[in-house]
């Protein structure tokens, strides 16, 4: 076998005691190894495989060793972009002289005992201005009225305050000069347009920009491929991926300005994938892939890009509702093609929707967790790339659906 295209050798040659080296060889009782140079020789062992993996007579100090070469190209790799981070240095110990010489670089943000280590606060008071959507109801409501409590300056984007929804007249009812709530549908590129000029319009020195986007509106819905029109693929992503996008591009001029804070409200299912729910998930990975790209962008220009991923708080907040379930549930039976109403049959569609009215009635009730995760992105000084509100069990699977074999996730949470 070969390794990055060298020769391969046998790796008991790199056991430093010839004794070990006797021990661990596959050859030992070999004729081919009593050909080669004993242990007791002092020169160790001396077996080595050609590419068809036939063990090789050559001597190993004629051969190039694999492990300083792979080394040195992962030095070349790894060291470029990590060296312009500033902080200590790695060191990478040299066999053939024994010195240690820097090979990488580690930020400063980790501490000598490896914690994430934080630079102050975000000070919010002095009105940084703050916009979130989706405060008519759910995370986006809670997140209004506590950023405001923290002192921002809040403009509360709501889809239905022109219809004079519950959620507005409360926020409203509030009557603070630091909370706004403005008309704003982020499918709507005029309403997104007036947004943007009410908050500019709104600000102190639009020069300085604002500090904040918390792109929190969202839909859900749910229903196996074939049970899912084109429409509700398009309508699902035109709120949570490309809202998101307009928003972000629409808003970006004033946050540069202000080197301020991109908050993504994605969700564990924006990086595991879950049966019956294709159109959610679509959307919300494209908001993870368009969070890294953004966020690899703006860091030259100091803007900070978050994504916060909760689990499940179905109960918490608007996202279903039994009424909502049933609704989409009628229309996806009444549209459903004759070939498919047949294949599957009434029984099994029925016992989906009975699965997920279930799924609905589930989930945390306390959405502090998601709420103080936006806060923390948008205050501390080093927010994280990513957060993870969500409790133990959707953790471990989301780690497990991620990092392992998909044969073996599939079969503990799938099948
Ligand atoms: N709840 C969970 O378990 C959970 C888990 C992971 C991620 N999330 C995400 O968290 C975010 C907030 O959802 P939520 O759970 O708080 O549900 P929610 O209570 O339904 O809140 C979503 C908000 O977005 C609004 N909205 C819908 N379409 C909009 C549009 N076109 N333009 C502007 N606003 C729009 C909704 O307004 P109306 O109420 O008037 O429709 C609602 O106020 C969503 O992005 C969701 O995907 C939720």
């Amino acid at each position: 076998m070969s390794v990055l295209g060298m020769p391969a050798s046998c790796t008991r040659d790199l056991a430093p005691d010839p004794q070990e080296c006797d021990q661990l060889c596959p050859l030992q009782d070999s004729p081919v190894r009593m050909q080669q140079g004993s242990p007791a020789s002092g020169q160790g062992c001396t077996h080595h495989f050609s590419d068809a993996g036939v063990p090789s007579t050559e001597p190993a100090r004629r051969r190039p060793t694999i492990l300083p070469l792979v080394a040195t190209m992962l030095t070349a790799r790894l060291s470029r972009p990590l060296s312009q981070l500033p902080g200590r240095t790695l060191n990478f110990y040299e066999r053939e002289n024994g010195t240690r010489r820097p090979l990488l670089c580690s930020p400063t943000s980790f501490d000598s005992a490896g914690q994430r280590t934080y630079a102050d606060v975000v000070n919010p008071a002095g009105s940084k201005a703050v916009l979130v959507t989706g405060c008519d109801s759910g995370f986006g409501f809670s997140l209004a009225k506590h950023l405001h409590s923290k002192g921002f300056l809040v403009f509360a984007g709501c889809l239905m305050k022109d219809k004079g929804d519950v959620g507005v007249k409360e926020l409203d009812s509030l009557k603070s000069d630091r909370l706004r709530t403005i008309q704003l549908n982020v499918c709507k590129s005029q309403e997104v347009e007036a947004a943007v000029e009410t908050v500019r319009s709104s600000l102190g020195d639009p020069e300085k920009g604002m500090w904040g986007l918390v792109n929190n509106a969202g839909i859900s819905t749910f229903g196996e491929v074939e049970f899912t029109s084109m429409e509700t693929y398009k309508e699902v992503a035109e709120v949570n991926l490309w809202g998101t996008v307009r928003m972000t591009k629409s808003f970006l001029p004033l946050i540069r300005r202000a080197k301020g804070r991109v908050i993504n409200i994605s969700s564990m299912l924006g990086r595991m994938a879950n049966p019956a729910r294709s159109p959610y998930c679509i959307s919300k990975f494209g908001v993870e892939a368009f969070s890294d790209c953004l966020r690899y962008e703006m860091h030259s220009l100091g803007v900070k890009v978050s994504v916060v991923e909760p689990g499940n708080f179905i109960v918490a907040t608007s996202l279903y509702s039994p009424e909502r379930i049933q609704a989409i549930a009628n229309k996806m039976w009444d549209d459903l093609p004759e070939v498919v109403r047949k294949d599957y049959g009434r029984k099994y569609f029925d016992e989906k929707i009975a699965k997920m009215e279930t799924y609905c009635s589930s989930g945390s009730t306390d959405t502090s967790p998601v709420i103080n995760a936006v806060t923390h992105a948008l205050t501390a000084a080093t927010p994280y790339t990513r957060y993870h509100p969500m409790d133990y069990y959707w953790w471990l699977r989301m780690q497990i659906m991620t990092h392992f074999p998909g044969a073996i996730s599939d079969k503990i949470y799938i099948h």
